[in-house]
């Protein structure tokens, strides 16, 4: 499973990029919002940090205004993946710009009819959102799910499920059992991947234990 952090925030991506777990990065108008710098500024200061798909939104919601804002965002970097609405017109932009070779990331997807229609338009990544659906009392991990049964039917169909709007390490945990290629994750939620209790007092004790060998390695 591909790794990629949910944030705008260039600090927090340097600090995990050098942990050499990261294999990409998404970005939101929200998050762009939260992070209160221009856009492009920031795209362009990840794709350097991170060589993997950078996703940097789309903000026309109508087919021209899609297509105009991809060729701008596109021309920041290599690794940039144009991300569009799951709506007719960013069906139809994601068509056009998968067939000229540029990644696109579909988003905001909340069903498996809306996932098999982003695989037909060529999608390099298709984006359900876990937690607006938990949100709602549906179970957004059966979506995650029935895409995946629906993809592995198909096996002429490319595109990778991108785990969105995690909010819990179950939810990373879940995505992974199920086979979901990619989750993009917030950054808190990344660094507590890595903590159990077990992990920390086993570290304590061996540190002490060590102590008393009087040895030194280096
Ligand atoms: C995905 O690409 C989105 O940026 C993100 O996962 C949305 O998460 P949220 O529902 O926590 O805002």
């Amino acid at each position: 499973m591909k790794f990629f952090v949910d944030t705008a925030d260039v600090a927090e991506i340097k600090e995990l990029a050098a942990t050499g777990l990261l294999d990409g990065v998404t970005t939101n108008p929200s998050l762009v919002a939260k992070a209160g710098r221009d856009f492009k500024e920031i795209v362009k200061e990840i794709c350097a940090v991170v060589p993997g798909p950078v996703s940097a939104e789309v903000a026309a919601t109508d087919y021209a205004g899609m297509m105009l804002e991809a060729e701008v965002l596109r021309k920041i970097a290599k690794n940039v993946a144009i991300k569009v609405p799951l709506t007719l017109d960013g069906l139809k932009a994601c068509k056009a710009l998968t067939g000229d070779g540029t990644m696109v990331n579909v988003t905001l997807c909340f069903s498996a009819n809306q996932a098999l229609l982003a695989a037909k338009a060529g999608a390099t990544f298709v984006s359900p959102f876990i937690g607006r659906l938990d949100d709602i009392g549906l179970n957004g991990m059966d979506v995650i799910r029935e895409i995946r049964t629906i993809y592995d039917n198909y096996p002429d169909l490319s595109t990778d499920i991108l785990a969105a709007s995690i909010r819990t390490v179950n939810h990373v945990k879940e995505a992974a059992l199920i086979g979901a290629d990619v989750a993009t994750i917030p950054p808190s939620i990344l660094k507590a991947l890595v903590k159990h209790p077990l992990t920390d007092a086993g570290l304590v004790t061996f540190v002490n234990d060590w102590k008393k060998t009087g040895q030194a390695i280096v």
